[in-house]
């Protein structure tokens, strides 16, 4: 039986998609990569939206089975809305994964977390044999931490004594993430909070400090992941 509802069928992306042309771009590049049976990891985020329109039209084209782990609940529905079916990590180790990042190293190494989505993207890349981290040319930068904070997700009474180990391995500026929906601060869909940390240095080590801070869930810093990059210009 079908719901009678359009909710889902009429899901678009909240607000708008900057810089929408080189996100395109990029979709395609991964479309080329799909194979029938594959299982694949979705990360999260408009690049990584935009990019599951041109999935859905290929699995259509070229009757594949295809299945998608997402990482979020937008990126949940947007499968749904457009007929790609899911599985989860209960029922599957995923064969390859894509995602967005908002900050890109010349060594590879990124910031990623600006839709909260921080956690479950860093366990698909780390539970997924091979992963391509789709990008436009505006999140190339020299030194991480140049235009982004680094995303914290918090368990929520932990905030203050997260804040207090942030401060002490070097964050200058931390700011609690708040909700534009919702009164108060983002809750993550792991009923976590987020803080934004700026740090003067972001060196190869702060992943792992961040983390030992008790009540750190995750960060959206990766540093040193088995990723390839895929750039595409804006022109
Ligand atoms: C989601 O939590 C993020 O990690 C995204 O992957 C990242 O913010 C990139 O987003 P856009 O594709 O919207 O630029």
């Amino acid at each position: 039986m079908e719901w009678n509802s359009d909710i889902i069928k009429n899901l678009s992306w909240a607000g708008t998609i900057s810089n929408r042309a080189g996100k395109q771009k990029v979709a395609d590049q991964i479309v080329a990569k799909i194979k029938d049976g594959d299982i694949i990891g979705v990360g999260s985020g408009s690049t990584v939206y935009l990019t599951l329109f041109a999935i859905a039209e290929k699995i259509k084209a070229e009757k594949l089975n295809i299945l998608a782990i997402p990482t979020s609940i937008e990126i949940s529905m947007a499968c749904s809305k457009l007929g790609i079916p899911l599985t989860s990590l209960y029922e599957h180790k995923p064969d390859w994964c894509f995602d967005g990042a908002d900050e890109v190293d010349p060594a590879h190494n990124l910031i990623k977390g600006r839709g909260g989505a921080l956690f479950k993207e860093k366990l698909l890349i780390s539970s997924s044999p091979l992963n391509y981290i789709i990008v436009d040319d505006t999140k190339l930068v020299d030194k991480l931490g140049s235009k982004f904070p680094v995303p914290v997700e918090v368990f929520p009474s932990a905030l203050l004594h997260v804040k207090e180990g942030l401060k002490a391995i070097g964050a200058n500026n931390i700011v609690l993430r708040l909700a534009g929906g919702k009164d108060g601060p983002v809750i993550t869909e792991n009923g976590n909070l987020l803080l934004d940390v700026h740090f003067d240095n972001i060196d190869n080590e702060m992943e792992l400090k961040i983390k030992s801070i008790t009540g750190v869930i995750e960060s959206g810093l990766f540093i040193n992941y088995n990723i390839e990059v895929l750039v595409a210009s804006n022109s």
